[in-house]
């Protein structure tokens, strides 16, 4: 499922370059949800093909990543989005941004597969028949042709996860934005969903908590309390990572900070 915009806001003239390099300029970027602090002085540009985020429950990390597809507007700083400032870029991010969620019930929401990934076929503009066909045709291109008049409610969490991926990717984004695709998949699944997004050609950004998933990322960004702590190569911000939380177990060994 994507968030699209009406029919008549996709005449309008596009402010996006879809070939824009960085493809995201964070710049003093700050985010405040009822008078609350989320997010705090973001200054950092996204344009490596494979980029993760770390960091502690409650740190920022959904909020960061949904700023990059328009679902969470800045409150403060300037972000820039494909080129264009986020505000203007908002109603085209779905062509180029794809969201990925971390609990496929809370993307899916058509009776089949095949009518789920159809959907962003016909937002892009394809008829009905054209894209429940070019969506059999994709299903086939990655092997799960078997899927495509199944309930997605009846699916495996591993399958859900794949239709999921695959529902954005149909729509042939610049970048897909996963957010801890991988939490609820056993270790074999986790393996073959986290093989498939590696083969992507899409740029990725990924959040997860499991620090073995930045294996081959170009780049890993550590938040804090709303705060980037550590922005680097993966190897050395998940040893400045495992380091804090091994200090956090020794300061606080009860379950005083969970
Ligand atoms: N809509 C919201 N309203 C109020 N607080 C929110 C909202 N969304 C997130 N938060 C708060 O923002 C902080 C960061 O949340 P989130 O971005 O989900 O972090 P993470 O993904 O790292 O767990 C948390 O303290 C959370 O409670
Ligand atoms: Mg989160």
């Amino acid at each position: 499922m994507a968030f699209w915009p009406k029919k008549k806001n996709r005449d309008r003239p596009q402010v996006c370059n879809p070939e824009a390099s960085p493809y995201a300029v964070f710049d003093r970027v700050g985010l405040e949800i009822g008078g609350k602090t989320i997010l705090e002085d973001l200054t950092l540009s996204l344009d490596e093909a494979r980029i993760g985020v770390v960091g502690l429950n409650g740190s920022g990390k959904s909020s960061f990543v949904r700023m990059l597809n328009g679902l969470r507007a800045p409150t403060g700083g300037t972000l820039t989005l494909y080129g264009a400032p986020a505000a203007e870029a908002e109603l085209e991010l779905p062509r180029h941004v794809g969201f990925v969620f971390q609990n496929p019930d809370h993307q899916a929401i058509f009776p089949t597969v095949e009518e789920e990934i159809a959907f962003g076929l016909t937002q892009l503009g394809a008829s009905k028949d054209d894209s429940r066909s070019r969506a059999r045709s994709f299903l086939a291109l990655h092997g799960v042709e078997a899927l495509a008049g199944k309930p997605v409610t009846e699916l495996s969490e591993g399958q859900k996860q794949l239709v999921c991926i695959l529902a954005v990717l149909v729509m042939e984004p610049k970048l897909l934005v996963l957010d801890e695709p991988m939490t609820s998949l056993d270790t074999l699944v986790t393996r073959r969903i986290r093989d498939k997004i590696l083969s992507l050609p899409q740029k990725i950004v990924m959040v997860s908590h499991d620090l073995e998933h930045f294996d081959g990322f170009d780049r890993l960004i550590w938040l804090e309390d709303g705060r980037l702590r550590m922005d680097g190569e993966p190897d050395a911000v998940r040893a400045a990572y495992r380091q804090d939380i091994d200090l956090r177990l020794g300061r606080n060994p009860e379950f005083a900070g969970l």
